[in-house]
Order: structure tokens, then C-alpha cells, then sequence
């Protein structure tokens, strides 16, 4: 079984991208991260990052028999309709994660048109939310 870990547009240069807000972890070192904490279930991740909408659709679409699915839509978060559009047809439940605390920040990004969807939101915890997400999709996932 594989897990879809979805990274949405300026979340590639995770590192060096103000890192006062979204701290020094690279995207690989989370894909790692995810991908460790995933490994005794015999869960496999597919890790996709696009700065395009259309190319995250694309993603999604593909990976329809993946088990569940940790998003992070980045800024599509407050326009991404058909983002989110893609997301109502993903088949199985999937988290959306966001490593600053959005409610702490500017209202632009107070709320977000894919939350209503997810099967849960965690913000504000930087790369852990990502872990957390995968922790909880172990948990509510059934054993197949
Ligand atoms: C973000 C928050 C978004 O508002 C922002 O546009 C991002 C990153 C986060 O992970 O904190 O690109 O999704």
C-alpha cells in the first residue's frame, strides 16, 4: 500500500524559504520523516510536490489506489477550487497539514477551501504536523 504526500506551490524549497516562518527542514528531510514513520505498516509514499495547480490535480488523479493522503496545498489553500474539486473525487480520507500556524498570520490565509474536505487540519507545528498526519492515517486506516 502507498500513502500520497502532497506538496503544494514554494513548498520544494522547504530550507531556505523564510525560514524564520517554515523553519531549516528540507522537503526531503519530511519525505524521510513520513516515510520512517510509515515503514512497519509496510506503507510506501509517494511524494509529489508541484508549483501548479494543474500538475497537483494531475497527482491526485493518479493516485486514486494510494491508501489516504497527507496534503499541504500551500497557498492554493485559499483559491484552489479546482484543487479542491480534485480532492472531493480522492477516494480515501486524507489529512491537510500546514506548517505554520495560519490563524496566527495574515487573514488571507485564515481559511482555506479545501479544509471542509479533509478529514482533519493540522497547523503550527511544522514539519511534526506531517508525521502527525501519517500517525493518524495509521490509526484510522483499516489493515487491508
Ligand atoms: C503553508 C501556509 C500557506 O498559507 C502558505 O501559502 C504556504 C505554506 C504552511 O505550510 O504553513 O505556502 O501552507
Amino acid at each position: 500500500s502507498s500513502l500520497l504526500l502532497l506538496n503544494g506551490p514554494n513548498l520544494g524549497i522547504l530550507g531556505r524559504r523564510q525560514p524564520e516562518i517554515y523553519g531549516t527542514a528540507t522537503l526531503a528531510d519530511i519525505e524521510a520523516a513520513v516515510a520512517k514513520r510509515v515503514a512497519d505498516r509496510g506503507w510506501q509514499v509517494v511524494a509529489v510536490q508541484r508549483e501548479s495547480e494543474g500538475e497537483l490535480i494531475h497527482a491526485i488523479q493518479d493516485n486514486y489506489d494510494t491508501v489516504g493522503a497527507i496534503v499541504n496545498p500551500g497557498a492554493l489553500m485559499i483559491a484552489g477550487w479546482s484543487l479542491r474539486d480534485a480532492l472531493a473525487n480522492y477516494p480515501h480520507p486524507w489529512i491537510e497539514v500546514h506548517l505554520s500556524n495560519v490563524w496566527a498570520r495574515e487573514a488571507f490565509r485564515h481559511e482555506s477551501v479545501v479544509s471542509p474536505l479533509a478529514a482533519g487540519v493540522i497547523a503550527g507545528l511544522g514539519p511534526l504536523g506531517y508525521e502527525l498526519a501519517a500517525e493518524a492515517l495509521l490509526r484510522t486506516v483499516p489493515t487491508s
